[in-house]
């Protein structure tokens, strides 16, 4: 640990917001893929150029940062790596939810196809642990086994998001395990990653997976709330996608906890033309506001970001190292609390 400190920069000068920012637009600038056969990495190009808000990388680079000084490929290709899997699992999620629309343009398999989105995103995976062994040979094997198991724990995830489509109920319990395993964990793992590379301290890395992880929790339960309450222009994505698709959105669940009448009727109503779907998306926010759930969401994950605040700074760092805890937190979910 002390050799890797050594190496990449001595504890206690943390890297600025400003490197960080600068550091992710030219790696993403610069970012490459293989060019040919064109209609396997064209579409890989295409979802990195059009953007996308770069949270993890950036959060790796964060925590990175509070126990490094220097960036160099040793931080920034892992970093990079954590995104394009999560892009993969974008490609893949859009296909899997039928969505139209990913970060404001055509989805991979609508613009393409989707045997074409199968394949660019399985090419993707594999870009990211190329750029994962990337990591310095001290942490490699630390390095690839955390990501590994945050790689099939969000197939994990994702199948439960699935089978919950088909059912009536499903408890808040299962819901946050569902969500801690399709969005928490890459989050966790990318704060952990940066750390670790950075070589800080096993307790440190486990503080800032627990931060990550209850800031994903945070994040997703935004997502659901923005799903049906957002701005299309501002999320990137269709509105009331998620109650189209029948999901067992934090929404729907909490608006079952509290008694809303009529709500799976209303969620399980097939809805085949525009004008049905515009009405179903209307019925189910209805039932949503009639007991008030958007609050509810509100405060749910304003208590998760200040659960994830109070887990990471329990960290061995510094006030600056907890107020940019602090303060990528409060960036992350400040748009919905
Ligand atoms: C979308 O992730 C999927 C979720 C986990 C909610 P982001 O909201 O980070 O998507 P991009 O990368 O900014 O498009
Ligand atoms: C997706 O959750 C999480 C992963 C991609 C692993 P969602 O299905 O809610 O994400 P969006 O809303 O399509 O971005
Ligand atoms: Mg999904
Ligand atoms: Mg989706
Ligand atoms: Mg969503």
């Amino acid at each position: 640990m002390l050799k890797i400190a050594y190496l990449y920069g001595k504890f206690g000068t943390m890297i600025p917001e400003s490197t960080i920012s600068e550091a992710l637009g030219s790696l993403f600038t610069n970012i490459e893929f293989q060019k040919e056969p064109a209609g396997l990495y064209d579409p890989l190009r295409y979802m990195i150029e059009i953007g996308g808000k770069r949270i993890r990388p950036r959060l790796c680079l964060t925590t990175y940062g509070i126990f490094a000084d220097q960036l160099g490929p040793h931080i920034l290709e892992p970093a990079a790596g954590l995104e394009v899997f999560h892009t993969f699992t974008l490609i893949h999620d859009d296909i899997m939810d039928r969505s139209p629309l990913r970060r404001g343009h055509d989805t991979v398999w609508k613009r393409w196809d989707e045997d074409t989105a199968i394949l660019s995103g399985d090419v993707m995976c594999i870009d990211a642990y190329k750029r994962i062994a990337q990591a310095p040979a001290a942490v490699l094997p630390e390095a690839l086994k955390l990501f590994s198991k945050t790689a099939s724990e969000v197939c994990d995830g994702q199948q439960m998001d699935m089978d919950f489509e088909r059912r009536d109920n499903v408890p808040m319990k299962e819901y946050m395990t569902m969500i801690g395993l399709k969005t928490g964990v890459l989050i966790a793992c990318a704060a952990q990653m940066g750390a670790l590379i950075a070589g800080a301290d096993k307790w440190s890395q486990d503080c800032l997976y627990q931060y990550g992880y209850y800031l994903g929790l945070a994040f997703q339960v935004a997502d659901d709330y923005l799903d049906a309450y957002g701005d299309e222009k501002v999320f990137g994505k269709p509105i009331g996608g998620d109650i189209l698709n029948c999901k067992k959105s934090w929404l729907t669940i909490r608006a079952q906890e509290k008694g809303a009448e009529g709500i799976i009727e209303a969620l399980n109503a097939p809805a085949d033309t525009p004008e049905e779907k515009a009405a179903k998306i209307a019925r189910v926010k209805a039932l949503y506001d009639s007991v008030g759930v958007a609050d509810d969401a509100r405060k749910a994950i304003g208590d998760l970001s200040t659960r994830a605040i109070f887990k990471g700074t329990d960290a061995r760092m510094g006030a600056d190292g907890h107020e940019a805890l602090r303060a990528f937190a409060n960036s992350l979910v400040g748009r919905t609390v």
